[in-house]
């Protein structure tokens, strides 16, 4: 059986979210400047986007640039920024094919100006395609959006728009980025590294997760794939007993 036919389609998770590491690691294993290995990283996420099509994933969420990464030296930061611009433009139009919808999270206005407007433009013209939302996390840090949110809570309560009494969990996740999102049922990150770095924490509280030594620009549908037949191993009990999920 392929592996695709070994997933089965009514438990998808909807929503798979993505660390794509070790871009540099596998550029040094070959000998090659880190940037090498961020270009043959967007091979993996034209792959995975098209995987997550082809299964009916409903959103994908990448994380791309964080926060920290703006500590990076200068030119690997330049160089990541340019070949995000022209990965968008140049995908723009199998995105359309592919019915995705583009989105970003994260502190965009920090983005150089070009990037911030490829990427307006681009979800601008995706905005109807409803197949898959892929969501790229840019300069994005969950404790970021977190205090984001909180401030922006803060004024609304200051406002009157709301009372601090009636702010439940749902309330406040409306004030995330990824407002109107269902959370990841899983989270893959690839490298060997087992950490969360920052990425979706309020989001990723009742995620699997899913850790694969592959280096980012390695990865291929096939391993998306690998990563759901593992996830719909696994028993999501919520806190509850596997009695009272029977
Ligand atoms: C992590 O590897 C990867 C990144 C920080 C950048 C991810 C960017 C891409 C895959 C290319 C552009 C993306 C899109 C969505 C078009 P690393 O550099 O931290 O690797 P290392 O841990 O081995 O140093």
């Amino acid at each position: 059986m392929s592996l695709i036919e070994q997933i089965d389609k009514d438990r998808l998770p909807q929503h798979v979210a993505i660390i794509m590491d070790g871009n540099g690691r596998w550029a040094k294993e070959k000998g090659k400047l880190r940037v090498f290995g961020h270009q043959n990283g967007v091979v993996s996420v034209r792959d995975t986007v098209e995987g997550a099509v082809e299964l009916g994933v409903k959103y994908l969420t990448l994380y791309a640039f964080s926060t920290e990464n703006w500590n990076r030296p200068k030119l690997e930061v330049m160089a990541l920024m340019e070949l995000l611009v022209a990965t968008i433009n140049k995908e723009t139009k199998t995105l359309m094919q592919n019915g995705v919808r583009l989105n970003a999270i994260g502190n965009l206005k920090s983005l150089p100006d070009k990037c911030y407007r490829q990427l307006q433009e681009t979800i601008k013209k995706t905005s109807d395609n409803k197949a898959c939302t892929l969501t790229l996390a840019l300069s994005y840090s969950s404790r970021w959006e977190i205090t984001d949110a909180a401030r922006k809570l803060a004024e609304d309560v200051k406002d009157g728009k709301i009372k601090a009494d009636d702010i439940s969990e749902e309330a406040f996740a409306s004030y995330l980025s990824t407002s109107g999102m269902p959370d990841p049922e899983l989270m893959i990150r690839t490298s060997g590294e087992h950490r969360i770095s920052n990425y979706l924490l309020w989001q990723l509280a009742y995620s699997e997760l899913y850790f694969t030594p592959k280096l980012w620009p390695d990865f291929r549908r096939e391993d998306l794939f690998e990563a759901i037949i593992d996830f719909q191993k696994r028993e999501r009990r919520f806190g509850m007993t596997s009695e009272q999920l029977n």
